[in-house]
């Protein structure tokens, strides 16, 4: 198994990151990440709700409603962490209300070395690269990386009360997704990996496997992280390049 880049790598700029940034188009289904790289991207997806929205770390204090998505993980390459199912509240607050919700045979076990303030619970042991890729309209992107994640919303409690129907918090919750795609993306990046939004899920079937059975918690946006294979048919150009060109041309092309 391949490992790549170890947390005290030099790490390169913010902007370099978000400039060579692109989705995986497949995975090796070999390479791993170390334990202190996966818990230092979910860290960066928590928005610290014990802090008021201003003084959140970005994107997160650009959001100003309380978190309402969390994860279900599919964890398959993770140096030191045992492959299998994993919870993550990005709301502390909100671990009992998943908990409820869940399969009841769940472990709920905090994983080895997992940081203390990091909500993540391991819920079942066990080979989940099948699994992933099924309930991922079978796209081996889910299992052949080294984890992917369903987004698993606050449904019923921010949308659909039936005495204070919200419909408008619907389309909160993608944009929340979306912010928490974005950093995933640059944090991958970062890691030496790449990742991939996967729009394409099952929900039910997602539904069935963590063990929700009624609307509270609703499958919004699903995400894979891993070794890239790269596709020489495909051309990547500079980000921003024709504009770079233009500027140094005379041409606006903007
Ligand atoms: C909301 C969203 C859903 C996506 N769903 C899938 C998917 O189901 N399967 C897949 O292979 N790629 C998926 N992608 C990745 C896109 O194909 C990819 O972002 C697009 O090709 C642009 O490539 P780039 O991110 O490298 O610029 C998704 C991306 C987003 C933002």
């Amino acid at each position: 198994m391949k490992s790549m880049n170890s947390p005290g790598a030099a790490s390169p700029s913010a902007g370099q990151i978000i400039r060579q940034r692109r989705s995986l188009q497949a995975c090796d289904g070999r390479t791993s990440i170390p334990a202190e790289r996966f818990y230092r991207m979910l860290a960066r997806v928590m928005p610290r709700v014990e802090l008021p929205v201003a003084r959140r770390p970005a994107p997160w204090d650009a959001i100003p409603w309380e978190p309402a998505i969390h994860f279900g993980l599919f964890v398959h390459r993770v140096d030191g962490i045992e492959p299998g199912l994993y919870a993550l509240a990005r709301d502390p607050g909100k671990v009992a209300k998943l908990r409820e919700c869940m399969h009841a045979h769940y472990a709920w076990e905090a994983p080895e070395g997992c940081p203390a303030n990091l909500p993540l619970y391991l819920l079942e042991r066990g080979d989940a690269r099948e699994l992933a890729t099924q309930l991922s309209c079978r796209q081996e992107i889910a299992g052949e990386g080294a984890f992917s994640l369903g987004m698993i919303a606050e449904y019923q409690a921010r949308v659909g009360e039936p005495e204070r129907a919200r419909p408008w918090f619907y389309r909160r919750l993608f944009w929340e997704a979306g912010a928490i795609g974005q950093v995933l993306y640059l944090e991958a990046e970062a890691a030496g990996v790449r990742s991939t939004g996967i729009g394409c899920f099952f929900d039910d079937p997602v539904h069935d496997v963590f063990g929700f059975k009624d609307l509270a918690f609703q499958s919004v946006y699903h995400f894979t992280v891993g070794g890239a294979v790269d596709d020489p048919r495909l051309t990547t150009l500079p980000a921003y390049g024709r504009r770079v060109k233009a500027r140094q041309g005379g041409m606006d092309l903007r």
